[in-house]
């Protein structure tokens, strides 16, 4: 969480960092500032709420325009979203101006010994101390370069600062430790920013700034070291999206763009991967080798949020198709219980942003026990495939609103990949190529679906007073149940629950009273061992005690029609992949609930997309 952006160069540094900051703002929307220098001196701007109020204060009071500067949006951690705590923070008398993402866990301890050296703090932040502690360090040293790199030493927990000195108008220091930050190499300018998002309007060229990295940065050229002060090797990697690509292009939500992307992300992930007879080729998988695979005999599948219920999906595809054993585990869970894990498990971790601290620390603490960690990730250069063994990227370029939908898509389908891969590499290739083509029509099929959704607005409108919706699926449509909820909480701010159908009658039915909408995913009816008539009879249950129910159903499934208030109807295919199918009109409905409301979509209150402290 917190956007942070960085510019040297000849261009305005206001319309980068502002720029920048746009498209970083779903990192965090509770304040946000800009620092330039100017004349040899700073200007500061900062206010409390979202970028626009600072974009408005910048009309009614302009600030000059400079050549370089630093920008941050912030989710706040320390301190409550006021104009005060927003970043960034001068120290040394406006000598200089910091900007910081992360937790400095060693903050109260390093502030009690600067406010006894007589120093007066602004704000209730963590990040403040950095700002003084460098301030006093160059008032000492009078180098800028080394006073920085002994801040970046003295600070603990997860950090990337960016500062800026008046004295030397020509750079920008930035620091990274568990917490993400990116160069953007351009010509005669140079960029740092969260993500790539920060500087794609001007350049593809980038570089992912490694753990405990320090860059100097200046117009004509940067220069990488390590905490000690040496020189470190990069890499750079090209950007393969426009920035039109996370722009609104029309839309009137990212969100809603976002959703309309869903069967091109699903094709986009397949592409390449999955020829016309349905065999799979992830060439990904060179960092793991076979030899690996052959030995693994469990899976864990690791992540938060909306990427974890795409893990559910994955473990019914995995244990379904190559019978190895799979357990989901949310990453903060699975991180501090202590789990059984060695050089015989592989874990795949699940995230959009590949910058979720919970699920890198999770990783972490894998690796170290000696187990292969797979990453599925849609950020390229993020630091979670930099630290696994391999990476399958989920192709479906860049997610802006908050609440993920088709990154969801993309996770679940490079699921499929991998179990139809893992089933490949075991031998157990019965009806697999059955499987791979009918998922090349999956792109084709959610296009459908999308469609045949058409009248979802109308319906969510005319539950807009509803305050609490329950969600049941049973099998693959459980995981779905889920998400629909969360996606439900996230934008709509309704209580709303996910159940497995089957463990209704164990509790939940208590809560059905007359007029509780339930929203059912109801399994095909060629769906195995009978579970169409099971989730029917749940129905009726809940029917019987005067529960509003509305159906996601398999096309012809006219049976659902007797017993539900209305029915959502998604095109036939496997049984296995209909969740990329059913989510579709619960993200609809959630984001058309949410409109209803009057919310903002794709900026919901408390959240941020991309969740870098634990
Ligand atoms: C946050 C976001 C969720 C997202 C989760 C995991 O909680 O609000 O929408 O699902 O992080 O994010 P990741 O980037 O790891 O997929």
């Amino acid at each position: 969480m917190c956007g942070i952006v960085g510019y040297v160069g000849p261009s305005s540094a206001l319309d980068v960092l502002l720029g920048g900051l746009k498209r970083l703002e779903y990192r965090g929307y509770d304040s946000a500032g800009i620092s330039v220098v100017t004349n040899g001196e700073i200007q500061t701007q900062k206010r409390a709420g979202k970028l626009q109020v600072l974009i408005d204060q910048l009309s009614a009071s302009p600030m000059a325009d400079a050549q370089m500067g630093i920008g941050h949006t912030r989710w706040a951690t320390h301190g409550a979203p006021t104009d005060g705590n927003a970043h960034p923070h001068n120290a040394g008398a406006e000598q200089i101006s910091l900007i910081h993402n992360g937790i400095i866990e060693n903050f109260s301890e390093l502030k009690k010994k600067l406010v006894s050296e007589g120093i007066e703090f602004e704000s209730e932040t963590d990040s403040e101390v950095a700002a003084h502690l460098l301030a006093s360090e160059f008032a000492n040293t009078g180098d800028f370069e080394k006073s920085f790199v002994s801040v970046a030493n003295a600070l603990q927990g997860a950090f990337t600062i960016l500062a800026i000195n008046k004295s030397d108008p020509g750079l920008v220091m930035a620091a990274r430790r568990n917490s993400p930050l990116v160069l953007g190499v351009g010509d005669g300018e140079n960029f740092l920013g969260s993500d790539v998002a920060a500087f794609v309007d001007y350049t593809k060229t980038a570089i992912s700034v490694g753990q405990d990295q320090i860059v100097k940065l200046r117009a004509d050229g940067f220069e990488l070291i390590d905490f000690n002060g040496n020189p470190v090797e990069h890499e750079e990697f090209k950007v393969h999206w426009d920035a039109s690509a996370a722009s609104k292009g029309g839309w009137e939500s990212f969100m809603a763009k976002e959703i309309s992307e869903e069967p091109q992300a699903v094709g986009d992930t397949l592409m390449g991967r999955l020829d016309a007879n349905g065999d799979v080729n992830l060439s990904e998988f060179d960092g793991l080798s076979i030899e690996n695979l052959e030995n693994i005999n469990r899976i864990i599948i690791t992540a938060c949020g909306t990427a974890a219920y795409a893990g559910e999906v994955a473990k019914y595809a995995i244990e379904q198709l190559a019978r190895i054993s799979v357990s989901v585990e949310l990453a903060h869970e699975l991180r501090y219980r202590n789990p059984v894990i060695d050089e015989k498990t592989l874990v795949v971790a699940i995230s959009q942003s590949g910058e979720t601290m919970d699920t890198l620390m999770a990783i972490r603490h894998a690796s170290e026990r000696g187990a292969k960690v797979l990453s599925i990730c849609n950020t390229q250069g993020a630091t979670l495939a930099r630290e696994s063994d391999a990476t399958i990227y989920t192709h479906a370029g860049p997610e802006v609103a908050v609440a993920s939908t088709k990154a969801f898509s993309a996770q679940i389908t490079a699921g499929y990949l991998l179990a139809l891969f893992l089933a490949h590499a075991t031998g157990k290739t019965e009806n697999l190529n059955q499987l791979g083509k009918e998922l090349l029509s999956l792109p084709r099929k959610v296009k459908t679906t999308l469609e045949m959704t058409g009248d979802v607005a109308e319906f969510a409108n005319q539950l807009k007073d509803i305050q609490s919706v329950l969600f049941l699926g049973r099998n693959v449509g459980f995981p779905i149940a889920m998400e629909g909820a969360l996606k439900l909480k996230e934008l709509s701010y309704i209580h709303a629950e996910g159940f497995a159908a089957g463990e209704l009658k164990h509790g939940p039915i208590a809560l059905i009273e007359p007029g509780q909408v339930v929203i059912v995913l109801v399994p095909a009816p060629s769906s195995a061992e009978s579970l169409h008539a099971k989730v029917l009879a749940n129905i009726q249950e809940i029917n019987a005690r005067g529960a509003k129910v509305i159906a996601i159903a398999e096309q012809g499934d006219d049976e659902v029609a007797e017993f539900a208030e209305k029915v959502f109807y998604t095109p036939k295919t496997d049984p296995l992949l209909s969740p990329v199918l059913s989510v579709v009109p619960l993200h609809i409905f959630s984001m058309e609930l949410a409109k209803a409301k009057g919310l903002d979509v794709d900026q919901p209150r408390n959240l941020a997309k991309s969740v870098t402290v634990e």
